[in-house]
């Protein structure tokens, strides 16, 4: 059997006597799309904040393409291959939406960030095939008549749009997406969901998605985990976490 792209082995996160995360085990093989679901305070955030490097595990592993990731930091993260949107919306306020790829994908080159945001001379000469792939990625996410409008005044949708170009940018193996789908409305929703199961295969993904509308959940991921409480109450296909009774109580126990 290949190994797998991505692993968490008991994967806890404390904060004094809170434990957001607790012994989670996850696994991800490449090319999958899978799901991570679970009530507000589940601890969904915090596991892409660990995955990630934004924060550091306080037990546990995180392993990446074979190698142990465990304790690296986001910077080091994002050039492994591992990219992520934001739930509170992230964006380069001060940039236009075009700017805000090209400044990643300028990072990506041998330019570095700072050489594009200060245009030295090198990166000068480079800038328009950065120019060019910005632009691709965000025709491909339905924002090429949005290029130069400031990232600010874009509506919620296409700001967290605008997120995902961005993550694309950093050419990554392993997607992270953080509730893409909140504040839009259905149609737009429909149609963010048919995008992120097209980029999977377009841009030879494995995506993790966080998102509370079982809806676009269950009708796109292959596989869900579901977290309450920091810790897995479930896992499987749709089908399966849909008749499951311990998920089915923790969604609707504080209503019960
Ligand atoms: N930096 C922090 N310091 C203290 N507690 C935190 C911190 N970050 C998260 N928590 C707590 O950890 C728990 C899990 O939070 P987390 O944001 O991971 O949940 P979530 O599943 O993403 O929820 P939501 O669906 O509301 O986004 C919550 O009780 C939260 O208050
Ligand atoms: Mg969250």
């Amino acid at each position: 059997m290949s190994e797998p792209l991505f692993q968490t082995r008991g994967l806890t996160k404390r904060y004094g006597g809170l434990t957001a995360v607790g012994n989670v085990d996850m696994m991800l093989e490449r090319g999958e799309l899978v799901g991570l679901i679970g009530p507000n305070g589940a601890g969904k955030t915090t596991c892409f904040n660990l995955i990630t490097g934004a924060d550091d595990p306080t037990e546990g592993t995180i392993t990446f393409k074979g190698e142990d990731c465990t304790g690296t930091c986001d910077y080091e993260m994002a050039k492994k291959g591992v990219a992520r949107t934001f739930q509170n919306i992230r964006l380069w306020k001060q940039m236009n939406v075009l700017d805000n790829v090209r400044t990643v994908c300028a990072a990506d080159e041998r330019y570095g960030f700072w050489s594009g945001v200060l245009r030295l001379p090198g990166f000068r000469r480079i800038e328009p095939q950065i120019t060019a792939r910005a632009v691709k990625l965000l025709e491909r996410m339905g924002l090429g008549d949005a290029l130069y409008a400031e990232a600010p005044d874009l509506p919620y949708g296409d700001q967290r749009k605008l997120e995902i170009a961005r993550a694309l940018a950093l050419e990554p193996e392993l997607l992270l997406l953080d509730e893409p789908a909140a504040g839009m409305n259905p149609a737009e929703k429909a149609d963010l969901m048919r995008t992120v199961h097209d980029i999977r295969a377009e841009f030879d993904l494995t995506v993790l998605l966080i998102e509370h509308d079982m809806k676009f959940v269950m009708g796109i991921c292959e596989r869900i985990y579901v977290l309450d409480h920091g810790v897995e109450i479930a896992r499987g296909t749709p089908d399966e976490i849909k008749a499951n009774p311990r998920v089915i109580e923790a969604y609707l126990g504080g209503e019960a």
